[in-house]
């Protein structure tokens, strides 16, 4: 599998070192005037020889044809994407997308041209498998115990742009459907977002009753946690058309919270923000 990269910012740069060790990277994106265009990507991580060159975006399509990825993988911003779905899709590259701040127009507008181009997409403001299982917890959690007083807490680095995180969305939304809440209608799980130094990310829920409180909390270590889950992604997206989420590439799509197995005969499948 051929796969290319945009964005090599704090996460792309780990991103790439991952994919070149699985001899999987042939080409990294970047804007028109970056100074990394041009160079090979072992100039830019300090490395020996890569062979993996550099190309600006300003002639995507002409770049796609030269280097043929079956896979784009994004760890850019959501602007990448808006831009240049069109492209990536009449020139048969499927992409997985890890960027977040994406609103629900960005993910229609792709679910349609996904069906009409006959491409795939991966979503994945959750990317590691960690997350999704803590998704689930945090769903039978809000099931089990509809009267405690949820809350989202989400701890970034400094640095990173949108808060709250997708990932801290994506658990609030799983609350509030274990709830049988909505959205739209119901008042929103709280979520609490601590922008500071390196802190690699982690979310917390908690769940407050009055005599006690339960704690789910997802850490990541390092970022090849984000790199793994990604060509993980990549390698599940490899031939396939339509839209998916995470939950799908690690097989965790079949799992339901069903309010029947903890006694009400209500069944809630898991939040799918594509369906
Ligand atoms: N899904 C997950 O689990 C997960 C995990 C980690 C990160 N992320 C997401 O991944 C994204 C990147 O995170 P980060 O912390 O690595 O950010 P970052 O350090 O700001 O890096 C972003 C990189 O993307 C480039 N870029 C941004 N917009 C672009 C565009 N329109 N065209 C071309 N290049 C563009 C930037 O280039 P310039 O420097 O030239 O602007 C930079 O190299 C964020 O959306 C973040 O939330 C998701």
């Amino acid at each position: 599998m051929k796969i290319a990269l945009i964005g090599l910012g704090t996460t792309g740069k780990i991103v790439a070192e991952f994919l070149v060790k699985e001899q999987a990277l042939s080409v990294v994106l970047c804007r028109k005037n970056s100074p990394d265009a041009g160079k090979d990507l072992s100039e830019i991580l300090h490395r020996p020889y890569m062979a993996v060159p550099v190309e600006t975006i300003d002639n995507l399509e002409e770049t796609l044809v030269k280097y043929k990825p079956d896979v784009l993988i994004d760890f850019s911003s959501p602007s990448f994407l808006r831009e240049n779905l069109t492209t990536l899709a009449r020139c048969n590259v499927n992409v997985v997308t890890a960027v977040t701040g994406y609103t629900q127009m960005d993910i229609k507008r792709a679910k349609v041209l996904a069906r009409k181009q006959k491409f795939g997409v991966v979503f994945a403001p959750n990317i590691t498998r960690g997350v999704n299982v803590m998704l689930l917890m945090a769903q039978i959690a809000a099931i089990l115990q509809p009267d405690y007083d949820f809350q989202v807490i989400d701890e970034n680095h400094r640095n990173k742009k949108d808060s709250p995180s997708g990932t801290a969305e994506k658990i609030a939304t799983a609350i509030m459907k274990g709830l049988g809440k909505r959205s739209d209608e119901d008042e929103l799980v709280p979520i609490h977002s601590i922008r500071a130094g390196d802190i690699t990310g982690r979310h917390k829920v908690l769940a407050c009753g009055l005599y006690d409180q339960i704690e789910i909390t997802h850490t990541a270590f390092s970022r090849k946690a984000y790199a793994e889950g990604a060509y993980k992604a990549a390698c599940f997206i490899l031939g396939k058309t339509g839209l998916y989420e995470m939950k799908d590439v690690y097989g965790l799509g079949n799992y339901t919270c069903a309010k029947e197995r903890f006694g009400d005969a209500t069944e809630l499948p898991l939040s799918n923000a594509y369906a």
